[in-house]
């Protein structure tokens, strides 16, 4: 795993003259904000060593390094999910890729199903915990010390400061703006009714396929902060007739970008 992230960390920085600080994960329909990156270079993940390919629709499949907010970012449009069949280990290869070319902070997106009743579809949601309701772990198997601790502590590192004034920005330019619990579960059926009452009991208010194990594998790599931002693309508190389907989630994400792609920009401002 070393050498793999090596050189693909080598590959990248072959191309690019300034290293990122900033790693930016662009989920279902919010790949936008890396099309407004200055001085940009594009690589496709089918050209680094050892990345996965992407296959959801609505995902590009590159990671673009260019300037935002006055820092260098790395982002991710396009992301890997463990429902696509990719092993852990491969979901979160490119996090430990981002840490090795620079990256020390970490903004982490997705589109999720509101449990929490008070949500409205387009409502961005601050991540203030996650809960890992996938039935594994990106860790699991031997840990090597030089990638990381064998058990790493995960509280925390949902940053508090970052999710405040997130939350100030947000208000400030009147966006529908939450904080919530995430749970990951895997896909890529959609929850049943009973399931999704039972997640809303558990504590959560929003529910997705994504972020945890990235989240996971950043704090055990060694990123410091993390700001979650879940996009609600569609509700589902159980209570609706009918499940959730794929095109409202990539057209509700669509539509909520705009105040998505503004505090995405302060934030990186603000770090
Ligand atoms: N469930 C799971 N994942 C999702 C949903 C949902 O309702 N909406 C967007 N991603």
């Amino acid at each position: 795993m070393k050498t793999k992230i090596k050189q693909a960390a080598d590959f990248i920085l072959s191309k690019i003259s300034k290293k990122p600080t900033v790693a930016l994960v662009l989920g279902s329909g919010l790949g936008k904000f890396a099309d407004g990156l200055k001085n940009a270079t594009a690589i496709s993940y089918s050209d680094i060593p050892h990345f996965p390919v992407a296959t959801v629709e609505g995902h590009a499949g590159k990671l673009v390094i260019g300037e935002a907010g006055g820092k260098v970012v790395v982002a991710m449009q396009g992301r890997f999910h463990f429902y696509e069949g990719h092993p852990m280990h491969a979901v979160t290869f490119p996090m430990r890729v981002m840490q090795a070319i620079g990256a020390v902070d970490l903004i982490i997106t997705n589109a999720a199903g509101g449990l929490n009743p008070a949500f409205k579809v387009g409502s961005l949601m601050l991540m203030s915990d996650h809960i890992n309701f996938m039935g594994t772990n990106p860790l699991i198997g031997p840990n090597d010390s030089d990638l990381g601790v064998r058990f790493p502590p995960i509280q925390g590192i949902y940053n508090k400061e970052l999710i405040n004034e997130a939350l100030k920005i947000g208000k400030e330019m009147g966006a529908p703006i939450e904080t919530g619990v995430y749970i990951a579960v895997t896909g890529p059926s959609y929850e049943t009714a009973a399931e999704l009452r039972a997640f809303r009991k558990m504590g959560a208010d929003a529910v997705g396929m994504s972020t945890v194990p990235e989240v996971i594998v950043a704090a055990h790599c060694g990123i410091k902060r993390v700001l979650g931002i879940s996009c609600i693309t569609n509700m589902a508190t159980g209570e609706s007739e009918t499940a959730a389907n794929h095109e409202e989630v990539i057209t509700a994400a669509a539509d909520a970008q705009a105040y998505f792609l503004k505090l995405v920009e302060t934030m990186i401002e603000r770090f």
